[in-house]
């Protein structure tokens, strides 16, 4: 095992990657922002269909780049191989041309890799990973007009005893996290689970970033925290609900800042970072985990 690697720094960003006109985009791409979605986050029978066809594909697009995480390897390659595999099954990488907020560019990549120090939404580049990288892809498929959105973390090569243990502990607070997800119960919740594992365990959970409805739209509006947030964030789960869970768990502080680039996401005491995402719909006995290969 190599010593830690530097902080990260911003590499090359490669041109845009085409998508053939015979498949769907989502209605965001080539706009400023996002439309906001009002039918609410409770589906039909029909529709919840759908995101199950589409968040098996992103897990199976997830579990194809991750196999590909290794020392050598540039993010901008990862980004190639999910690009690829999302347009083979005629699928939109929903990340590609994703509106950033407040006049921020829109994001350039068909997922995010966000490596180390960086909490989420990296940006695919000539960053080469290194052996002992803790390496997060998140990435979501857009298919018959819905989303699934998926992420995990995969250390590259060997990785240290620390690297493994938070990789391991962010894990195991995703499944608790929606474990606890039960028809009437408030979806804070699921944060208060998450938030007092990471504490347990000597790691804090980022509050800067939530998981969120998801399906017909990409970010339905509804926000689930990775914290305890009670008395707010009090929508009642019910059945027929999909949204995400992605706790972001560092050995540090969660302190953040932004780079430049508008969407890079980076802890202020360069303290590592995992993360681990699904897509989950609510039945009367709790949640199923829809982003399974
Ligand atoms: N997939 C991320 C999520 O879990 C969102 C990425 S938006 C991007 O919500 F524009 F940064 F790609
Ligand atoms: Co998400
Ligand atoms: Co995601």
């Amino acid at each position: 095992m190599t010593s830690s690697r530097a902080l990260l720094t911003k590499g090359d960003v490669s041109p845009l990657r085409d998508v053939p006109s015979h498949i769907a985009r989502p209605e965001y791409v080539g706009k400023k922002r996002a439309k906001q979605w009002r039918g609410g986050d409770v589906h039909s029978a029909e529709t919840i269909e759908k995101i199950r066809i589409s968040a098996r594909l992103a897990a199976q697009a997830l579990a194809e780049v991750c196999s590909h995480v290794a020392p050598g390897v540039t993010t901008d390659e990862l980004d190639r191989i999910g690009h690829e595999f999302l347009l083979d099954h005629d699928a939109y990488p929903s990340t590609l041309g994703y509106p950033g907020a407040w006049g921020r560019p829109a994001f350039p990549k068909s997922l995010c890799t966000s490596v180390n120090e960086i909490v989420c939404h990296g940006i695919p580049d000539s960053t080469v990973i290194e052996e002992g990288d803790i390496v997060k892809v998140d990435i979501t498929a857009f298919l018959n007009g819905v989303h699934g959105d998926n992420c995990a973390s995969v250390i590259a090569g060997e990785g240290s005893a620390e690297a493994v243990k938070l990789v391991d502990a962010t894990r195991e607070a995703l499944a608790r996290g929606i474990a606890a997800a039960k028809p009437g119960r408030e979806v804070n919740v699921i944060g208060r689970v998450i938030e007092l594992f990471a504490t347990r365990h000597g790691y804090e959970s980022v509050a800067d970033y939530t998981g969120h409805g998801v399906g017909p739209a990409f970010h339905t509006g509804l926000v689930i925290p990775h914290y305890d947030s009670a008395p707010a964030h009090n929508d009642v789960i019910t059945p027929g609900m999909v949204f995400t869970v992605e706790p972001m768990l560092v050995m540090g502080s969660q302190e953040n800042h932004e780079w430049k680039d508008g969407w890079t996401v980076a802890t202020d005491d360069g303290s590592w970072c995992a993360q681990f995402e699904h897509t989950v719909v609510i039945h009367e006995d709790g949640a199923e985990i829809l982003t399974l290969p």
